[in-house]
């Protein structure tokens, strides 16, 4: 049985995982504090995690039906992240594997997003028998990934954001159309009801044949273009019209070029996780895209699109069955670790 934490950033989790399952997965958000301020403040975070950190453990283990003698391993995130949010989750596990005696799998967040896609329903365990290689994009509020995963724990970088996150560009186009923080879930459901082909806004990097993104300049272009047009987005038509233009933007760069590395690299599998794989429209799009060329799919479960310490349990079972076993003493947080080769 393996108790995972997970305090990156914004949500305290823990989960607990045995023989593939996730028997618990309790989040505690705190949206609602830092949505006041427009962002994450990573004091309020830290202080939140270590406020929260305990009653989510105890409740994930009831839930489970679980007491701390019944963990073989602890697993947290070390990076990358907040540091001293990190901190908060990591120490506490690095303490209880102490106490315990067992290993502590320290997970670097965005392997522990890779995995993510192949958890829910039944167990991970029966999905892990039909893992193939995929391309994987991982998009959230600080990421936009694109990774060549070529086998289980085996994995290349292919490119990322050159700028803004895919989901930042969400929330700061949102901001400037007057919508609450975080704005990516509120636009995608305005979106719904307008047109995405009223505006022409750009697609950054989508001619180019890389794999890097960049979304600030499309940011930028939304600004020039309500200064341009002042107090359209009081027209509730205009407002849901700017958010299907701008939402197609996004969501065309990212459908277009996870796709086209998939066909490059002659895989046949396709994975997206992160926050803003909640996307409606990204959802839509990227099965559309992969249904044209045979494709399989899998997108994470929503419940286990945003961070959850679900995947960061998964991915340490993963490592535990291939033989890992680090301790709690040779670790530290890395809160700038790179996702590497
Ligand atoms: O993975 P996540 O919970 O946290 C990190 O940033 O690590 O992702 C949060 C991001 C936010 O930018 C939020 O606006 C975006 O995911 N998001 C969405 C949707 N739901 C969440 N963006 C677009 N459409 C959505 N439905
Ligand atoms: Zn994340």
């Amino acid at each position: 049985m393996i108790l995972a934490i997970e305090t990156s950033c914004d949500e305290t989790s823990v989960a607990v995982i045995r023989d593939g399952c996730v028997l618990a997965n309790v989040v505690a958000s705190q949206i609602q504090l830092h949505s006041e301020y427009g962002g994450v403040v990573p004091e309020l975070a830290t202080r939140e995690h270590l406020r929260n950190l305990l009653p989510v453990a105890r409740a994930a283990l009831a839930q489970a039906g679980a007491t701390l003698p019944d963990v073989s391993a602890v697993a947290a995130t070390r990076g990358p992240g907040l540091p001293a949010a990190l901190m908060a989750g990591f120490t506490s596990a690095q303490a209880l594997a102490f106490v315990l005696g067992r290993p502590l799998f320290g997970i670097h967040h965005h392997e522990a997003h890779l995995y993510s896609p192949w958890i829910g329903g039944e167990p991970a365990r029966a999905q892990f028998e039909r893992f193939e290689p995929n391309v994987s994009l991982i998009v959230s509020g600080g990421h936009t990934l694109l990774v060549h995963v070529r086998g289980e724990l085996d994995h290349v970088v292919l490119g990322g954001t050159l700028d803004d996150a895919a989901g930042e560009c969400f929330d700061k186009t949102a901001k400037l159309l007057g919508l609450p923080y975080p704005g990516g879930p509120v636009l995608d459901r305005l979106a719904g009801q307008g047109n995405p082909a009223a505006f022409d806004f750009p697609r950054p990097m989508l001619a180019d044949d890389g794999h890097d993104f960049s979304f600030s300049g499309l940011k930028t272009s939304v600004r020039y273009f309500l200064e341009k047009r002042p107090g359209l987005a009081d027209d509730p038509q205009a407002l849901r019209d700017v958010c299907a233009s701008v939402q197609a933007a996004i969501v065309e760069v990212l459908a277009a070029k996870t796709v086209r590395a998939a066909k490059w690299l002659g895989v046949r599998c396709v994975t997206a996780s992160g926050g803003v794989t909640c996307n409606s429209a990204l959802r839509r799009e990227l099965a559309a895209r992969c249904s044209k060329r045979g494709f399989d799919l899998r997108l994470a479960d929503p419940a286990f699109c945003t961070d959850n310490a679900a995947m960061v349990g998964i991915l340490a079972e993963r490592k535990l069955r291939a033989g890992h076993a680090p301790t709690a003493f040779d670790q530290e947080i890395k809160p700038g670790w790179a996702l590497a080769a």
